[in-house]
C-alpha cells in the first residue's frame, strides 16, 4: 500500500511504527490459510460469546429496510447474515481484503443463509475503498479495524463513504476495565489462546498473532478519538462482557 507523508502505519501486532506491508502481508498470510476453519475456531474459543456480542452489535445498529449497508473486513460473511437476519435491508455490500475469506462468505450464499436480502461481495482494502463518496447508510465492521496498519486512513475511507447522517457501527475486542478480569483474560489471551487456536486449526501462529494484536490495541477511548480524528461526532461504545469487547457506534 501507499503511504503519503502525512500517514504513520503500525505493526498491528506491536502498535509500533513500521511499513504498511509487514502487517498487510501477515493478515493475507494469516486468512487466507484459516478461511476454512475460521468460524469453527470463533464458536469454540469464545465460550459463545461470540454469538451474543454479534446480538448486541445488531441491536446497537440502526438499520432500516431502506438502507445500503456495506460490511467492512467482512470475511466468511457471519455479520451480513446477522445484519441480513435482524434487519433485511435493501442491499448489503460484503468485503473484505482476503478473497478466501469472501469465498467462504460466498459458499453461505449459495446454500441461502442470507435469506432474500440482496448481497454482493468485493475484495477491497478498508484503507483505499473503491467506492463513491456518501454512497452507503450503514457501515459494519467486526474484528477489522485492529488488523489495519493505517488505522486514520481505513476510518477516514468509512467516514467519505458514508452519507452524511451515516453510521458506523463497530464490534472489537477492548479492554476490560476491572483490574482483576483484565489480568484474568490477558492470561487467557496470552497462553490458552495460541492453544487453542492452534489445536483446532492445526496451525498456532495465526493465534499468536490474534493474542498480540488484541493485546496492542487501544482501549474504548482510545478507539473512541481514532474515530473522532477521522470526524466522526456522537461517539459512544457498550462493553461486552466486561470489556473483553466493545461495540462503538459513531455518527457522519
Ligand atoms: C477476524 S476477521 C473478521 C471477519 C468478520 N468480520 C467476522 O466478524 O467474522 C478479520 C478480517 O479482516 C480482514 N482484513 C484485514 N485487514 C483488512 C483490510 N485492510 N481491509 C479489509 N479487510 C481486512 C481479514 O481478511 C479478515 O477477514
Amino acid at each position: 500500500m501507499e503511504n503519503n507523508a502525512h500517514s504513520h502505519t503500525i505493526d498491528t501486532a506491536t502498535g509500533l511504527e513500521a511499513p504498511a506491508e509487514l502487517s498487510t502481508e501477515r493478515v493475507k498470510s494469516v486468512f487466507s490459510q484459516i478461511a476454512r476453519k475460521y468460524e469453527r475456531f470463533n464458536a469454540v474459543s469464545s465460550f459463545g460469546a461470540y454469538r451474543r456480542w454479534l446480538d448486541g452489535m445488531m441491536r446497537q445498529a440502526p438499520i432500516r429496510p431502506e438502507h445500503d449497508v456495506l460490511d467492512i473486513a467482512g470475511g466468511t460473511g457471519d455479520v451480513s447474515r446477522w445484519v441480513a437476519r435482524a434487519h433485511h435491508p435493501r442491499h448489503i455490500q460484503c468485503t473484505d481484503l482476503v478473497p478466501e475469506m469472501l469465498e467462504v462468505a460466498r459458499m453461505h450464499k449459495a446454500r441461502g443463509d442470507f435469506g432474500d436480502t440482496p448481497i454482493d461481495f468485493d475484495v477491497v482494502d478498508a484503507q483505499v475503498i473503491p467506492y463513491a463518496d456518501a454512497s452507503y447508510d450503514i457501515i459494519t465492521m467486526a474484528y477489522g479495524i485492529r488488523n489495519m496498519p493505517d488505522r486514520p486512513r481505513a476510518l477516514s475511507e468509512m467516514y467519505r463513504v458514508l452519507k452524511p447522517g451515516g453510521t458506523l457501527v463497530c464490534l472489537e475486542f477492548s479492554t476490560p476495565p476491572n483490574p482483576v478480569w483484565r489480568a484474568l483474560y490477558m492470561f487467557y489471551l496470552k497462553h490458552l489462546i495460541p492453544f487453542w487456536g492452534g489445536l483446532i486449526t492445526g496451525d498456532k501462529s495465526g493465534f499468536v498473532y490474534l493474542s498480540k494484536s488484541i493485546r496492542a490495541f487501544p482501549d474504548q477511548r482510545g478507539l473512541a478519538s481514532l474515530m473522532e480524528g477521522a470526524g466522526f461526532h456522537d461517539i459512544t461504545w457498550k462493553n461486552y462482557t466486561g470489556g473483553i469487547a466493545a461495540v462503538h457506534v459513531a455518527h457522519k
